[in-house]
């Protein structure tokens, strides 16, 4: 290991974060009973130009007028492109009740991006005495933001998770698909004439999992588009658990338990990662850093990675409402 310990990352479940569109409030309380673990309210992108004031006051509004329980609650404001996102920041903290947890800034190119929100945020929490200091979570969804994925992770204490946007990095990418997440038609290889579709987000989601992982950062899956392909999401977000993200986006609440499902370790998974451990702390009673589990090999880095699942295991457990 490096001199340099490696952060943990903030102990919190973030299985599952259930998006709403600011401009349709009816789903508010819906989103609040939900068992999403994280609340995203947005005003960016799934609010037309012409509702973004009415979205805001919604939100505000919301904050303190429903029972959000134990989640996180958190906004998404508009990008630093726009004229909106210094208005989002300054109402939502000036004029919204304290509950809110979490902002989340979009489109984060840069780590003078997240610089620019936490000093406006820094200096409205100081104007108006806010108790709590209010959380952040970026969005990496352009080829500027995979490129600067490691400096933005490290851009701030109030950093706490960093999605992947598939939809607006594929257009930046330049990628040739109008797809949302998920296996691409067109992104296949031969093999004995057969067509087998590698995973075309593979790469940027590993570099977001090391720029979190190095920075104490929760690492996050974003949306899957076709809500009607239950298979299909759990087969991406299958993939993104293995890949050591925490969670991913529902973008319609029948994707909330799909992703609760999935990001939860299973009592399988539990119980061989504890029958690891035990084997482990025999094999060390007897001087030896290695042993034999179920005929495959298990050593020191078993115990560490046996522990990252019963960890997760037991956090989630330890948060849960009963
Ligand atoms: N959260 C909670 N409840 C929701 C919901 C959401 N995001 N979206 C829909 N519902 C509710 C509906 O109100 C409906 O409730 P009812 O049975 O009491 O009438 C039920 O779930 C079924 O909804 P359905 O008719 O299948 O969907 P829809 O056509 O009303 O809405 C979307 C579909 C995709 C437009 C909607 O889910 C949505 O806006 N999702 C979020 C989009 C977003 O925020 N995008 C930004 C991030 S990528
Ligand atoms: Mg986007």
């Amino acid at each position: 290991m490096s001199f340099v310990v490696q952060p943990t990352a903030p102990s919190r479940p973030n299985r599952c974060q259930l998006f709403g569109p600011g401009s349709r409030p009816r789903i508010f309380e819906k989103m609040a009973a939900s068992a999403a673990d994280v609340i995203n309210l947005d005003l960016e992108d799934s609010v037309a130009p012409d509702d973004k004031p009415g979205a805001r006051r919604n939100v505000i509004e919301a904050i303190g007028d429903i029972d959000w329980g134990q989640k996180c609650l958190s906004v998404r404001i508009n990008g630093l492109d726009t004229p909106y996102w210094y208005r989002d920041v300054v109402d939502l903290l000036e004029r919204a009740s304290g509950r809110l947890d979490q902002i989340m800034v979009p489109k984060v190119g840069r780590a003078a991006d997240v610089y620019a929100v936490d000093a406006l945020v820094t200096a409205v929490e100081a104007s108006v005495g806010r108790a709590r200091r209010v959380s952040l979570e970026v969005i990496i969804e352009s080829a500027a933001g995979i490129v600067h994925v490691e400096d933005i992770a490290a851009s701030s204490d109030r950093l706490q998770a960093m999605s992947l946007g598939a939809a607006d990095f594929a257009a930046s990418m330049g990628m040739r698909t109008t797809g949302i997440g998920g296996t691409q038609e067109n992104y296949y290889m031969v093999h004995e004439g057969k067509r087998h579709w590698p995973d075309p987000w593979h790469w940027a989601q590993t570099a977001i999992v090391a720029a979190c992982r190095a920075h104490g950062v929760l690492p996050v899956d974003g949306p899957f588009g076709d809500f009607s392909d239950d298979e299909g999401f759990v087969a991406q977000a299958r993939r993104s658990a293995t890949l050591g993200m925490v969670g991913k986006w529902a973008i319609h609440p029948r994707q909330v338990s799909l992703a609760n499902e999935v990001f939860t370790p299973s009592e399988e998974q539990v119980m061989e990662a504890r029958e690891i451990l035990d084997a482990m702390e025999r094999a060390g009673q007897e001087g030896s850093g290695a042993t034999v589990y179920r005929g495959r090999l298990v050593d020191l880095a078993s115990i560490r990675q046996a522990e990252v699942i019963v960890r997760q295991a037991e956090m989630i457990a330890r948060t849960q409402p009963s």
